[in-house]
């Protein structure tokens, strides 16, 4: 075995550990890492957080960099709520947190404590859906169906805040979310029926 070969394969060791043929180097050469190369690699201490999701408490020990997304997905398993841009651009991520609508992809779960989290498999009553997702479905709301439970979510919220007086502004307040199947007209029709249903068409 030649020196040669002891170095090549020292090397190779090195970057299958740190992923950095400059960390190999480093290994080479006898030197200390950087403080940052070493804090890459140290996972954050795990949080104690409790979350309250479709009036249940859960207690979960979560990396603090977990999305609100993520933990209702990943550990909750309510898997309705969907990821799709991860950056708050497509709202397929929409919960309802106290009643307002926001982008759980860009939530921590640990900043949420205490919040009354509703996730679309905590809006039917029982057997009962609520009027929006009766509505989606008699209007055909949904084609592959990944953003629907989003814009059910942002729907509810549009009706709440009394932003669904005329197609139109629907469509304004609900331009966070997108649909890559193009159903628009069908989403909007089946907000205005819900809003109607309950009294909640205020203008404006
Ligand atoms: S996944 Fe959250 S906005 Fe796209
Ligand atoms: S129904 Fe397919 S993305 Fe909206």
């Amino acid at each position: 075995m030649t020196s040669f070969d002891v170095t090549r394969r020292q090397l190779l060791a090195a970057t299958a550990v740190t992923g950095g043929a400059l960390a190999g180097g480093q290994f080479l050469s006898g030197t200390t890492p950087p403080a940052a190369a070493q804090g890459a690699a140290t996972a954050p201490v795990p949080l104690n957080v409790v979350l309250r999701v479709n009036e249940t408490e859960h207690r979960l020990t979560l990396d603090p960099r977990t999305t609100l997304l993520d933990a209702v997905r990943e550990h909750l398993h309510l898997t309705g709520s969907k990821k799709g841009c991860g950056l708050g651009q497509c709202g397929a991520c929409t919960v309802l947190m106290d009643g307002k609508r926001v982008k759980s992809c860009l939530s921590l779960a640990a900043l949420v404590e205490g919040r009354e989290i509703t996730t679309i498999e905590g809006l039917a009553r029982g057997e009962q859906l609520h009027p929006l997702q009766a509505a989606f479905i008699e209007r055909d709301a949904f084609q592959c169906g990944y953003c629907t439970s989003g814009q059910i979510m942002a729907g509810v919220a549009c009706i709440a805040e009394g932003h669904a007086g005329s197609p139109q502004e629907i469509r304004d307040w609900m331009s966070g979310n997108l649909c890559r199947c193009g159903a628009y007209d069908h989403i909007v029709t089946a907000i205005q029926d819900a809003a109607r249903e309950a009294g909640s068409v205020r203008g404006g």
